[in-house]
Order: structure tokens, then sequence, then C-alpha cells
């Protein structure tokens, strides 16, 4: 674990996170002059190439009355989430914080003149919720130097370094220091070269050594199609990404819970609870965690739709999340056509059936030899009631009632001998 065991501690039981994509192109919420623009939300300044003075005078209009940092925190425990990742910069050079570098910031620009993330930050300390900041160090189109705006800017003439050295840097220093404990670092797309990565890492672990940083660090650059760990403390997966097998390191996937990170006013593909369950106990029995978004709305409000799906997911969490949290991938495999997939801690193994069995009986494939059962039941049951199971060749076979108790993910417990 290159030493970083002792920080790794509490993300690895979290398994659960919460990402938030909240900055000014709440405001076009994917429109912009009558006209939708495809693509993901928080790129709008990029894929309708809005000139910097045109999307800088959204600021102006940037007034979320109703945010309420209590309330998103508490939504996001209810969700069962342990985390939380907040954009402080994102692609389009807007900061959602109160920095000196810039007057393009909520706190100086905008007529609300609140520092959410102060404000978060408190509430999470309240709320025992961890708090971390995502925060474009590569993409900035609204900065003179910083890469990807070539409709405003010269690129020949830019300087890239100096960005870093007396823009990005001082930033991550403030927020390093101004915000209580910085759990996550969550950088985003690569740094073009490793010196920079390099010297972007040490310089925030030597201001706060306790800080995870995300994959996308890099070292090179790549799109967030790809998997990267680069000089960061765990694998950051491409967007939406899940690998087939379990990866024996640290991972994590972001996920969108329609197909924005930003808010869209017209994106309704929203996941079904049931499907974003299925997900995370997808992500744990690869040994990852799961990092959610929700695209806050120009109001401040975290979009209903997505209260809703978290809610559910939450309720679920509540009388399951002992096969979720500090739960990893277990050390053998179910054949990735099973109907359950399998959580694991040592001494005991969690079946979660998604497909339960029209015959009363859960046949597990082939662990013969690999485990040696003591007892099952149904997580759900109170009294854990023993269910019977008997040996068919290599299958184990559990005798289990017509139907699941959860129609979703009815978690079979099995506590293991040997270990
Ligand atoms: C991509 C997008 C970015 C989003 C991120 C989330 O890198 O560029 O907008 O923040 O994915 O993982």
């Amino acid at each position: 674990m290159d030493g970083q065991g002792d920080k790794m501690v509490w993300w690895r039981e979290a398994r659960f996170g919460m990402f938030i994509h909240w900055g000014l192109y709440a405001i076009p919420a994917g429109v912009w002059r009558g006209r939708c623009i495809p693509g993901i939300g928080e790129w709008i300044m990029y894929n309708a190439k809005i000139p910097v003075k045109e999307y800088e005078r959204l600021a102006e209009k940037f007034n979320p009355t109703k945010f309420d940092a209590k309330e998103w925190v508490r939504i996001a425990r209810e969700a069962g989430m342990k985390y939380i990742v907040i954009t402080a910069k994102h692609h389009d050079g807007f900061c959602m914080f109160n920095t000196k570098y810039t007057d393009y910031n909520i706190v100086k620009a905008t007529p609300f003149k609140r520092d959410p993330l102060k404000e978060l930050s408190e509430a999470c300390r309240e709320e025992g919720l961890k708090l971390g900041f995502y925060y474009s160090q590569t993409l900035d189109w609204h900065h003179p130097d910083g890469m990807g705006n070539f409709w405003d800017y010269d690129i020949s003439k830019q300087n890239f370094t100096r960005y870093i050295k007396e823009y990005v840097k001082p930033q991550l220093e403030e927020l390093l220091t101004g915000y209580g404990p910085v759990a996550v670092l969550w950088f985003d797309i690569t740094t073009p070269t490793p010196e920079l990565a390099r010297e972007l890492r040490d310089f925030v672990l030597e201001i706060s050594p306790n800080t995870i940083i995300s994959g996308r660090i890099g070292g090179y650059l790549r799109m967030p199609s790809t998997m990267c760990k680069g000089l960061g403390d765990y694998i950051t997966m491409g967007d939406n990404q899940i690998p087939d097998r379990k990866i024996e390191d640290d991972w994590e996937v972001p996920m969108t819970l329609n197909d924005t990170w930003g808010y869209k006013s017209y994106d309704h593909n929203w996941k079904s609870p049931g499907k974003v369950i299925q997900i995370l106990v997808d992500v744990v029995s690869k040994g990852g965690n799961l990092l959610l978004n929700v695209g806050p709305t120009a109001e401040g409000e975290i979009p209903k739709p997505s209260v809703d799906i978290l809610l559910e997911v939450g309720k679920w969490l509540k009388n399951n999340g002992e096969s979720i949290y500090g739960a990893g991938a277990a050390p053998f495999d179910a054949p990735t056509d099973a109907p359950y997939k399998f959580t694991y801690k040592p001494g005991r193994l969690y079946v979660h059936v998604f497909g339960w069995p029209w015959d009363g009986c859960l046949r597990i494939f082939g662990v013969k030899g690999v485990i040696e059962p003591e007892k099952a039941y149904f997580l759900l049951d109170p009294s854990q009631k023993s269910l019977n199971y008997s040996w068919d060749n290599e299958d184990l076979i559990i005798h289990v009632p017509d139907k699941p108790l959860d129609s979703v993910d009815t978690v079979i417990v099995i506590r293991l001998g040997g270990c």
C-alpha cells in the first residue's frame, strides 16, 4: 500500500461517497441561446464555445439562496454515503470558494456572496462525514494560462507551468488550510507532465499528509475514459466504468445518476434505486468505492429525483450496510453470469442475490473446498435463523423460501469456518 495504509483506512471502510458538481453551468443547465447543447452540463462553455466575457456574466446571476449545507449533508448521510467530494473549481475556472487569487469566485463575483465550501465543511464536521474537493488542475477555460480554451486564447502564448505554480498551488494551499481537514483532493483529466504531477502531489502532501489524492493526478495526458492511478493514492476508473473483475488495489469509480455531472434541466435519464444498489454491490464485490454524483440546481437544491433515489438506496443500506461498509472482494470469484455477487469480510461471505431461484434452491457454484460454511442466514433476519443447505458436487445449495425478502438484492450471510 505504498506506506499509505493508515490514511486509506476510513476510505476503504466507507465504500460510498457523494460527488457534487456545482457551478455556474447550473444556470444554463444545458441550454445556451435557446439551443440544447449536447454533452455533459458542466462542459457547456466548451461545447458551445462560449467566450470568457460572455460566460463570466453568469456570475452576476448566480444566487442559490436555497442552498443549505446541512440539508445536503443530511441527504448524503441518509443515503448511506460516508464522504462528499465537491467541485471547488471545475474546467470553467469559476471558483466555488473565497480565493484571493481571482475575483472570479462565488463570494466576490455573485450576489450570493457566501462560501458554500466553508458551510459544507462545517456541516460535514457536525454530521461526521468526510469532505473532499474536486479541483481541475489542468483544464481551466477562464484562466489565460490554463489549458483547453482555444477560442479565446492563443494557445501558443500560454504558460501552463506558470499557471500551476502561481495559481493552482496557491489555491490548493487555500483549500487545504482554510476548510478543516480535506479528506480527498480529486484531481481530474491528468496533468501534462510527470514532473508537474509530482510537484502538485508533493505540495498537497506537504501541507496535508492525510489527504487522499485521486488517480487522475496522472503524469501524462489521458482522457477520463481510462482508468488511471499515476501518482495518486488509488486508481480512478474511467467515468461510469466498472471493471470486469476485482482489482487488488484501492479504486473508485465516479458515476452519474443520469447522463450528466453538472445539472441539465432536460436530462431525466435517472438510474432506478434498484440499479444504484446493484451497482454499489457490484463495485464493492470488486473491491472498489462508488462516488455517485448529484448536480444541484442554480437555486442551490439537489434535484428532487436524485434525492428520491438516494433516500431509497439509503433505506436499503440501513438494513444491509453490514455487507457493504468495510466489506470488499471475496478471495474467490463468483462466476460473472451468476445471479448473485459476493462481498466479503474475514469470516463472513455475503451473497447478494439479484435473481431469485424459482425452485427454492439457491446454487452457489463451485465453492466446495473453497469455503467451509458454518451457518447461513438472511442478513435481514434479526433472529439469524439458520437456512438449510446441502452440497451438490462442487456447488453449495442453500434452501430458500419462494420469495426474496428484498426484490432488488436479498443478502444471505454465510459464516465461514477455517478463518
Ligand atoms: C470528466 C469530465 C468532468 C467530470 C469528471 C467526473 O473528467 O471532464 O466534467 O467532472 O469526468 O469524473
